[in-house]
């Protein structure tokens, strides 16, 4: 799929707490940038109608560079999961943590803002029809793209369950929306709902899954792939490496796998954890 450069406008901006927000961004009437391509075909092209078919061709736990105006430390565009595509209402949803600098902007944009977003970048989760019994595990904004992933697993008559993981009740994101798709089993630190504990201790994970995909903390990520291991069930998970190009370029991204370095921006971010070295 041709990557392209646009300009979206903000629809909506939920505050989901103090430290995540939910950005819908679409396109305007007037804001359309000339629809500058970046693939390998060198094609220009017509962003107007070319932005359903990219939200259409989205696979989930791809992302989005967005570039951050009105802030002087955020030269380079931050990565954010692709959250929930709507290609009807040509709608795109991200999720966004409070993190930094470039990530506070983001959750304070208003409506009606603009945002210049590279996408679709890098690629996503394997789905088979044949793993019927799905295990989507998130942890804090590692949530992001399992929620679009559930929907594409319904839509493909797969019914996926999901284990949500916080640090309190109140850090739980989205939680009505996971539920449209599937089951939902919680963890928080705290108990205040669902099991108390970290998440690799959830009852859940003793159950026999397909698949196991996962995003969230690296040491949630570690947690999970390892009881993947035991468990020999095929994992999945999303690395958040620090990138500044998102396009294979800066090689600072890169990652060590039983392929060799790898650019978590173009290879993954979702990597089988077989292939990690972990
Ligand atoms: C593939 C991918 C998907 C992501 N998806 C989401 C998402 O859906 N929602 C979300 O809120 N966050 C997501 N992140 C993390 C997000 O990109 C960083 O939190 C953000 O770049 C921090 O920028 P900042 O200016 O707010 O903070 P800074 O002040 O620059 O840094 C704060 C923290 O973020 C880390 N960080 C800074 N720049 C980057 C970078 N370019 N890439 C990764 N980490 C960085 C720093 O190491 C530091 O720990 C994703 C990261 C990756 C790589
Ligand atoms: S971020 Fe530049 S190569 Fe991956």
């Amino acid at each position: 799929m041709a990557k392209a450069i646009i300009d979206l406008k903000v629809i909506a901006n939920k505050r989901l707490s103090p430290m995540y927000s939910q950005i819908v961004l679409g396109l305007g009437d007037n804001n359309i940038e000339s629809g500058k391509d970046c693939s390998d075909s060198g094609a220009i092209p017509d962003i107007r109608s070319d932005f359903e078919s990219i939200l259409k061709s989205i696979e989930p736990g791809q992302f989005v560079q967005i570039k951050i105006e009105g802030c002087n430390g955020t030269f380079l565009r931050r990565p954010i999961s692709i959250n929930f595509a709507d290609p009807e209402n040509r709608q795109l949803f991200i999720l966004v943590r409070n993190a930094g600098e470039g990530t506070k902007r983001l959750c304070d944009v208003a409506v009606g803002e603009t945002v210049n977003v590279i996408i679709p970048l890098g690629k996503g989760f394997s789905i088979e029809d044949t793993n019927k019994h799905p295990l989507l595990v998130g942890g804090g904004v590692g949530v992001a793209p399992l929620l679009y992933l559930g929907k594409i697993l319904k839509d493909r008559g797969i019914t996926p369950s999901f284990l949500l993981a916080a640090k309190k009740a109140t850090d739980l994101l989205l939680l009505d929306e996971f539920k449209k798709y599937g089951n939902v089993a919680i963890s928080t630190d705290d108990g205040s709902m669902g099991s108390r504990g970290l998440v690799t201790e959830n009852p859940v994970l003793n159950q026999a899954w397909d698949i196991i995909y996962c995003c969230g903390p690296l040491p949630m990520m570690k947690g999970i792939a390892k009881i993947s291991k035991r468990q020999n069930t095929k994992c999945e998970v999303s690395l958040e490496n620090t990138m500044a190009c998102g396009l294979g370029a800066c090689l600072c991204c890169v990652e060590d796998t039983v392929k060799g370095n790898v650019c978590v921006c173009t290879e993954g971010p979702v990597f089988d954890t077989g292939n990690l070295k972990w």
